[in-house]
Protein backbone atom coordinates (compact mmCIF):
# COMPACT_ATOMS: atom_id res chain seq x y z
CA UNK A 1 0.00 0.00 0.00
CA UNK A 2 0.97 3.46 -0.89
CA UNK A 3 2.08 6.09 1.30
CA UNK A 4 0.27 9.10 1.24
CA UNK A 5 0.81 12.57 2.99
CA UNK A 6 -2.45 14.97 4.20
CA UNK A 7 -1.33 17.16 1.70
CA UNK A 8 -2.51 14.27 -1.46
CA UNK A 9 -6.01 14.04 0.14
CA UNK A 10 -5.69 17.60 0.26
CA UNK A 11 -5.82 17.73 -3.64
CA UNK A 12 -8.69 15.96 -3.84
CA UNK A 13 -10.82 18.36 -1.44
CA UNK A 14 -9.55 21.48 -2.84
CA UNK A 15 -12.91 22.53 -4.88
CA UNK A 16 -14.96 22.82 -1.98
CA UNK A 17 -17.19 19.42 -3.04
CA UNK A 18 -18.21 16.75 -1.40
CA UNK A 19 -15.94 13.64 -1.98
CA UNK A 20 -16.44 10.17 -0.87
CA UNK A 21 -14.09 8.78 1.45
CA UNK A 22 -14.26 5.38 -0.66
CA UNK A 23 -13.34 7.73 -4.04
CA UNK A 24 -10.17 8.79 -2.50
CA UNK A 25 -9.37 5.82 -1.37
CA UNK A 26 -9.65 4.16 -4.25
CA UNK A 27 -7.85 6.35 -6.61
CA UNK A 28 -4.77 6.65 -4.03
CA UNK A 29 -5.12 2.50 -3.06
CA UNK A 30 -5.23 3.54 0.41
CA UNK A 31 -7.40 2.06 2.78
CA UNK A 32 -10.67 4.29 4.35
CA UNK A 33 -9.37 3.99 7.63
CA UNK A 34 -6.41 5.65 6.11
CA UNK A 35 -7.72 8.40 4.40
CA UNK A 36 -10.35 9.28 8.13
CA UNK A 37 -6.30 9.61 9.67
CA UNK A 38 -5.33 12.18 6.64
CA UNK A 39 -8.43 13.95 7.19
CA UNK A 40 -7.66 14.26 10.93
CA UNK A 41 -4.14 15.79 10.51
CA UNK A 42 -5.72 17.99 8.22
CA UNK A 43 -8.11 19.43 10.60
CA UNK A 44 -5.51 19.75 13.07
CA UNK A 45 -3.51 21.63 10.87
CA UNK A 46 -6.19 24.41 10.59
CA UNK A 47 -8.51 23.41 7.88
CA UNK A 48 -11.81 22.84 8.38
CA UNK A 49 -13.20 19.87 7.06
CA UNK A 50 -17.10 18.69 7.26
CA UNK A 51 -18.05 14.91 7.22
CA UNK A 52 -21.62 13.67 6.34
CA UNK A 53 -21.23 9.52 6.12
CA UNK A 54 -24.04 10.13 2.66
CA UNK A 55 -21.70 12.08 1.20
CA UNK A 56 -18.22 11.90 2.26
CA UNK A 57 -15.76 14.96 3.37
CA UNK A 58 -15.98 18.45 1.99
CA UNK A 59 -13.91 21.46 2.94
CA UNK A 60 -15.91 24.42 4.51
CA UNK A 61 -14.39 26.75 1.56
CA UNK A 62 -12.62 26.50 -1.54
CA UNK A 63 -8.70 26.32 -1.16
CA UNK A 64 -6.26 27.47 -3.96
CA UNK A 65 -3.18 24.73 -3.09
CA UNK A 66 0.22 26.09 -3.82
CA UNK A 67 0.85 24.47 -7.14
CA UNK A 68 5.26 24.26 -7.89
CA UNK A 69 4.11 23.67 -11.63
CA UNK A 70 2.46 26.67 -11.91
CA UNK A 71 4.27 28.79 -10.31
CA UNK A 72 7.55 27.71 -12.12
CA UNK A 73 5.26 28.05 -15.62
CA UNK A 74 4.62 31.84 -14.78
CA UNK A 75 7.58 33.09 -13.12
CA UNK A 76 9.21 35.62 -15.20
CA UNK A 77 12.14 35.81 -12.76
CA UNK A 78 16.12 35.08 -13.29
CA UNK A 79 17.44 34.09 -10.24
CA UNK A 80 14.54 34.20 -7.51
CA UNK A 81 12.51 31.00 -7.21
CA UNK A 82 14.19 28.85 -9.88
CA UNK A 83 15.08 26.39 -6.87
CA UNK A 84 11.56 26.39 -5.45
CA UNK A 85 10.00 23.74 -2.56
CA UNK A 86 6.76 23.98 -1.63
CA UNK A 87 6.07 21.86 1.79
CA UNK A 88 2.30 20.99 3.14
CA UNK A 89 3.34 21.92 6.67
CA UNK A 90 6.71 22.49 8.01
CA UNK A 91 7.77 23.89 11.67
CA UNK A 92 9.23 27.14 9.92
CA UNK A 93 10.31 27.93 6.00
CA UNK A 94 12.73 30.26 8.02
CA UNK A 95 14.46 27.04 9.99
CA UNK A 96 13.97 24.58 7.05
CA UNK A 97 16.25 26.93 4.84
CA UNK A 98 18.72 27.44 7.91
CA UNK A 99 19.42 24.04 8.65
CA UNK A 100 19.80 23.51 5.03
CA UNK A 101 21.50 26.38 4.29
CA UNK A 102 24.58 25.05 2.53
CA UNK A 103 23.14 23.21 -0.64
CA UNK A 104 20.33 25.57 -0.85
CA UNK A 105 21.63 28.39 -3.95
CA UNK A 106 21.17 32.23 -4.21
CA UNK A 107 17.47 32.69 -4.58
CA UNK A 108 16.03 29.92 -3.55
CA UNK A 109 12.30 29.42 -2.46
CA UNK A 110 10.91 27.63 0.54
CA UNK A 111 7.07 28.32 0.56
CA UNK A 112 4.90 26.05 3.26
CA UNK A 113 0.65 25.94 3.14
CA UNK A 114 1.05 25.58 7.28
CA UNK A 115 3.62 26.12 9.82
CA UNK A 116 3.59 24.42 12.89
CA UNK A 117 6.33 26.94 14.81
CA UNK A 118 6.09 30.00 12.69
CA UNK A 119 8.76 32.95 13.99
CA UNK A 120 8.07 36.45 14.46
CA UNK A 121 10.44 39.24 15.21
CA UNK A 122 11.84 39.33 18.71
CA UNK A 123 11.35 35.66 19.15
CA UNK A 124 6.95 36.36 19.00
CA UNK A 125 5.53 32.52 17.25
CA UNK A 126 4.08 33.54 14.48
CA UNK A 127 0.18 31.86 13.18
CA UNK A 128 0.62 30.18 10.00
CA UNK A 129 -3.12 28.95 9.06
CA UNK A 130 -3.90 27.46 5.56
CA UNK A 131 -4.31 30.48 2.70
CA UNK A 132 -1.62 32.72 3.79
CA UNK A 133 1.90 32.84 2.28
CA UNK A 134 4.35 31.65 4.43
CA UNK A 135 7.64 31.94 2.45
CA UNK A 136 11.35 32.39 2.75
CA UNK A 137 14.00 33.36 0.71
CA UNK A 138 17.68 32.45 0.58
CA UNK A 139 19.74 35.51 -0.36
CA UNK A 140 23.37 34.93 -0.34
CA UNK A 141 24.66 38.62 -1.05
CA UNK A 142 28.40 39.38 -1.87
CA UNK A 143 28.32 42.57 0.58
CA UNK A 144 29.13 43.89 4.40
CA UNK A 145 27.17 43.09 7.17
CA UNK A 146 26.29 46.63 7.99
CA UNK A 147 24.22 46.96 4.45
CA UNK A 148 21.89 44.40 5.27
CA UNK A 149 19.26 46.96 5.75
CA UNK A 150 18.77 47.51 1.90
CA UNK A 151 17.69 44.08 1.50
CA UNK A 152 14.89 44.96 4.37
CA UNK A 153 14.16 48.14 2.47
CA UNK A 154 13.91 46.46 -1.08
CA UNK A 155 11.96 43.80 -0.59
CA UNK A 156 9.31 45.70 1.74
CA UNK A 157 8.86 48.12 -1.30
CA UNK A 158 8.56 44.91 -3.52
CA UNK A 159 5.71 43.88 -1.15
CA UNK A 160 4.01 47.72 -1.32
CA UNK A 161 4.17 47.58 -5.41
CA UNK A 162 3.21 43.91 -5.43
CA UNK A 163 0.24 44.57 -3.45
CA UNK A 164 -0.71 48.14 -5.27
CA UNK A 165 -0.19 46.53 -8.86
CA UNK A 166 -1.98 43.54 -8.55
CA UNK A 167 -5.23 44.73 -6.15
CA UNK A 168 -4.57 47.95 -5.43
CA UNK A 169 -4.14 47.92 -1.65
CA UNK A 170 -2.33 50.65 -0.45
CA UNK A 171 -0.11 49.32 2.19
CA UNK A 172 2.07 51.64 4.08
CA UNK A 173 5.41 50.56 6.15
CA UNK A 174 5.51 50.36 10.13
CA UNK A 175 9.06 50.73 10.80
CA UNK A 176 11.07 48.49 10.60
CA UNK A 177 9.52 46.15 8.65
CA UNK A 178 6.00 45.53 8.81
CA UNK A 179 3.39 46.29 6.36
CA UNK A 180 -0.05 47.71 7.24
CA UNK A 181 -3.34 48.66 5.40
CA UNK A 182 -4.84 52.05 7.56
CA UNK A 183 -4.20 50.08 11.18
CA UNK A 184 -4.39 46.68 10.76
CA UNK A 185 -0.70 44.37 10.11
CA UNK A 186 -0.78 42.54 6.62
CA UNK A 187 2.33 40.92 6.55
CA UNK A 188 5.50 40.77 8.44
CA UNK A 189 9.41 40.31 7.43
CA UNK A 190 11.61 38.41 9.44
CA UNK A 191 15.56 38.58 8.19
CA UNK A 192 17.81 35.95 9.82
CA UNK A 193 21.46 36.15 8.99
CA UNK A 194 24.04 34.40 9.09
CA UNK A 195 27.47 36.23 8.94
CA UNK A 196 31.30 35.87 9.57
CA UNK A 197 33.00 39.09 11.58
CA UNK A 198 33.64 40.93 8.19
CA UNK A 199 31.08 39.62 5.84
CA UNK A 200 27.06 37.96 4.92
CA UNK A 201 27.33 34.12 4.61
CA UNK A 202 23.59 34.23 3.69
CA UNK A 203 20.07 36.83 4.60
CA UNK A 204 17.41 33.84 5.05
CA UNK A 205 13.97 36.52 4.65
CA UNK A 206 10.87 35.30 5.86
CA UNK A 207 7.53 36.62 4.69
CA UNK A 208 4.20 36.20 6.41
CA UNK A 209 1.63 37.64 4.23
CA UNK A 210 -2.04 36.96 5.24
CA UNK A 211 -3.55 35.88 1.97
CA UNK A 212 -6.54 33.83 2.08
CA UNK A 213 -6.37 33.26 5.55
CA UNK A 214 -9.06 34.63 8.02
CA UNK A 215 -7.01 36.67 10.69
CA UNK A 216 -10.33 37.27 12.72
CA UNK A 217 -9.85 34.37 14.72
CA UNK A 218 -6.69 36.00 15.82
CA UNK A 219 -6.27 37.65 18.95
CA UNK A 220 -7.69 41.28 18.26
CA UNK A 221 -4.34 42.95 19.65
CA UNK A 222 -2.57 41.37 16.71
CA UNK A 223 -4.93 44.18 14.95
CA UNK A 224 -4.43 41.74 11.54
CA UNK A 225 -6.32 41.88 8.57
CA UNK A 226 -5.18 39.80 4.91
CA UNK A 227 -6.09 40.44 1.20
CA UNK A 228 -8.78 38.22 0.64
CA UNK A 229 -10.43 41.04 4.16
CA UNK A 230 -9.57 43.94 2.36
CA UNK A 231 -11.03 42.83 -1.48
CA UNK A 232 -13.89 40.77 -0.37
CA UNK A 233 -12.67 37.87 -2.00
CA UNK A 234 -10.12 34.93 -2.19
CA UNK A 235 -7.16 35.68 -4.43
CA UNK A 236 -5.06 33.54 -6.66
CA UNK A 237 -2.02 32.93 -4.36
CA UNK A 238 0.09 31.52 -7.32
CA UNK A 239 -0.12 34.17 -8.85
CA UNK A 240 0.80 36.56 -6.24
CA UNK A 241 3.61 34.60 -5.47
CA UNK A 242 5.07 35.02 -9.14
CA UNK A 243 4.27 38.79 -8.91
CA UNK A 244 5.83 39.32 -5.13
CA UNK A 245 9.10 37.25 -6.52
CA UNK A 246 9.59 39.28 -9.72
CA UNK A 247 9.24 42.60 -7.80
CA UNK A 248 11.75 41.54 -4.97
CA UNK A 249 14.45 40.40 -7.63
CA UNK A 250 14.20 43.93 -9.48
CA UNK A 251 13.79 46.08 -6.31
CA UNK A 252 17.06 43.45 -4.59
CA UNK A 253 18.81 44.31 -8.12
CA UNK A 254 18.17 48.01 -7.34
CA UNK A 255 18.52 48.16 -3.05
CA UNK A 256 21.62 50.22 -3.56
CA UNK A 257 19.57 53.25 -5.17
CA UNK A 258 18.03 56.22 -4.17
CA UNK A 259 14.76 55.79 -5.22
CA UNK A 260 13.92 52.36 -2.94
CA UNK A 261 14.97 54.23 -0.40
CA UNK A 262 12.95 57.08 -0.87
CA UNK A 263 10.41 55.03 -1.93
CA UNK A 264 10.59 53.44 1.39
CA UNK A 265 10.28 56.55 3.17
CA UNK A 266 7.36 57.69 0.97
CA UNK A 267 5.29 54.14 2.32
CA UNK A 268 6.28 55.07 6.07
CA UNK A 269 3.28 54.68 8.27
CA UNK A 270 5.75 55.86 11.48
CA UNK A 271 7.35 59.08 10.31
CA UNK A 272 5.82 62.10 12.03
CA UNK A 273 4.17 59.82 14.53
CA UNK A 274 4.33 59.58 17.96
CA UNK A 275 6.19 56.11 19.07
CA UNK A 276 7.56 54.19 21.58
CA UNK A 277 10.44 52.18 20.50
CA UNK A 278 11.76 49.35 22.80
CA UNK A 279 15.66 47.62 21.84
CA UNK A 280 18.29 45.73 23.72
CA UNK A 281 19.27 49.35 24.67
CA UNK A 282 15.74 50.46 27.00
CA UNK A 283 12.65 52.47 25.86
CA UNK A 284 12.33 55.64 23.82
CA UNK A 285 9.67 57.80 23.64
CA UNK A 286 9.52 60.53 21.03
CA UNK A 287 8.62 61.76 17.47
CA UNK A 288 9.67 59.56 14.63
CA UNK A 289 10.99 63.18 12.73
CA UNK A 290 13.25 61.19 9.69
CA UNK A 291 14.40 57.84 8.50
CA UNK A 292 17.91 57.95 7.50
CA UNK A 293 19.29 56.23 4.41
CA UNK A 294 20.54 53.48 6.21
CA UNK A 295 17.36 52.66 7.35
CA UNK A 296 17.58 54.00 10.59
CA UNK A 297 15.03 55.78 12.61
CA UNK A 298 15.85 59.60 13.83
CA UNK A 299 13.73 59.88 16.95
CA UNK A 300 12.86 63.31 18.47
CA UNK A 301 13.35 63.64 22.41
CA UNK A 302 12.65 67.23 23.62
CA UNK A 303 16.01 68.41 22.56
CA UNK A 304 17.46 65.31 21.45
CA UNK A 305 17.43 63.54 18.29
CA UNK A 306 18.20 59.63 18.51
CA UNK A 307 18.78 57.44 16.06
CA UNK A 308 17.65 53.86 16.45
CA UNK A 309 18.46 50.94 14.25
CA UNK A 310 16.72 47.78 15.11
CA UNK A 311 13.57 47.59 17.90
CA UNK A 312 9.96 47.15 18.52
CA UNK A 313 7.87 50.34 17.37
CA UNK A 314 4.87 51.14 18.61
CA UNK A 315 2.74 53.77 17.23
CA UNK A 316 1.29 55.65 19.98
CA UNK A 317 -2.32 58.22 18.96
CA UNK A 318 -0.32 61.51 20.58
CA UNK A 319 2.09 63.28 22.21
CA UNK A 320 0.70 62.95 25.71
CA UNK A 321 -1.35 60.01 25.57
CA UNK A 322 1.78 58.06 25.24
CA UNK A 323 -0.25 54.65 26.75
CA UNK A 324 -2.45 54.48 23.73
CA UNK A 325 -1.29 52.19 21.85
CA UNK A 326 -2.63 51.63 17.80
CA UNK A 327 -0.32 49.04 17.04
CA UNK A 328 2.04 46.30 17.73
C1 LIG B 1 6.98 39.49 12.18
O1 LIG B 1 7.12 39.26 13.39
O2 LIG B 1 6.28 40.43 11.81
C2 LIG B 1 7.67 38.66 11.14
C3 LIG B 1 6.86 37.45 10.77
C4 LIG B 1 7.52 36.57 9.73
C5 LIG B 1 6.76 35.29 9.49
C6 LIG B 1 7.31 34.52 8.34
S1 LIG B 1 6.22 33.24 7.79
C7 LIG B 1 7.47 32.58 6.79
C8 LIG B 1 8.77 32.68 7.57
N1 LIG B 1 8.94 31.51 8.40
C9 LIG B 1 8.88 31.82 9.70
O3 LIG B 1 8.97 31.01 10.62
N2 LIG B 1 8.69 33.14 9.84
C10 LIG B 1 8.63 33.82 8.58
Amino acid sequence: MLKVAAHDILSFLASGDWVSGEEIARKLSISRAAVCKQVKILRQRGYEISSSSGKGYRLARKVDLLDADRIRGSLNTRWLGRDLQIIGQVSSTNAAAISSISSLPNGAVILAETQTEGRGRLSRPWASPPGGIWMSLVLKPIMPLNHVYRINMAVSVALCRALSDLFGLDAGIKWPNDLLIGQMKICGILMEVGAQVDRLDYVVVGLGLNANNDTSRFPAEWRSTSIAMELGHDIDRCDLICRILQEIEEAYENMGGIEIYEEWRRHSLTLNRQVLISSASGELIGEAVDLAEDGALVIQIGDERKRVLAGDCIHLRDATAAAVVEGR
